[in-house]
């Protein structure tokens, strides 16, 4: 299986320290906030590892993260030109991606604790076109937020003023090679990007979108408040 690491994106809601470096590279307890989704990826035995990133901070990516090796994986280097959203910069990562291979793909700011190495080897051997990890959050007005039937999402609706569940979707997604046909097919948004909830609906459409509930702690650090939670939480001293 192939890992994708989307990390470009202009960090907006965490200005302006996001005017001098990049989101995933604040730091988050002892590391830059990207060293995580590595650590993750290696722990799930994935070793082949695309990572999607804007210009601005480029050279310092390659600072910090080299070839992987200190991961003892392979990382390799994709630009995003322009902020487009998460769907179209998983596509960017077509080429990376073998025909008939799957694909583990994080968010680069969403943090988290479970392990996700059993369900990327069962992923690997199932049927299901994609799976996604729900979080019951207190307020999923920010998120994308499911509408659960019979074990199966049926569909995701995106930041919802009312939430059709207590769950969030979080940043991690499981896709077989289909995902990136169905990228060609999407439209933009109100908000003029390629939407990954879309990308999940039309698998789910297709009554093929699996989910599984994270038991751990885990945060988009995408603001100010919920990178200090973060950051609270990898130095071991969460609450929540
Ligand atoms: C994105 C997705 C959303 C998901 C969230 C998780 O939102 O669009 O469905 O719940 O990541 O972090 P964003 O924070 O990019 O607006």
């Amino acid at each position: 299986m192939k890992g994708i690491i989307l990390a470009g994106g202009t960090g907006s809601r965490l200005r302006p320290m996001t005017s001098i470096v990049n989101k995933h590279l604040l730091p988050v307890g002892n590391y830059p906030m990207i060293h995580y989704a590595l650590d993750k990826m290696a722990d799930a035995g994935i070793d082949d590892i695309l990572l999607v990133i804007g210009k601005h901070s480029a050279g310092l990516y390659v600072d910090y993260i080299g070839s992987g090796a200190s991961w003892s994986v392979h990382v390799t280097y994709k630009i995003q030109e322009e902020a487009g959203g998460i769907a179209q910069a998983l596509g960017l990562a077509e080429s990376f991606v073998g025909p008939g291979e799957k694909l583990l793909v994080l968010l680069g700011d969403n943090l988290f604790e479970d392990s996700l190495k059993t369900v990327v080897n069962e992923f690997e051997t199932s049927d299901k076109g994609a799976e996604v990890f729900l979080k019951k959050v207190a307020d999923p007005r920010r998120y994308g937020v499911p509408v659960l039937e019979n074990g199966l999402i049926s569909s995701i609706q995106e930041k919802p003023e009312q939430p059709p569940s207590e769950y969030a979707v979080t940043g991690m997604y499981l896709y077989d090679s289909d995902v990136f046909e169905i990228i060609r097919s999407l439209k933009p948004s109100a908000r003029g990007e390629l939407e990954i909830t879309d990308v999940n609906n039309v698998y789910a459409g297709q009554g093929r979108l699996g989910y599984r509930l994270l038991t751990g702690w885990w945060t988009d650090a995408g603001t100010q408040l919920s990178l200090l939670d973060a950051g609270l939480w990898l130095s071991g001293n969460g609450n929540a």
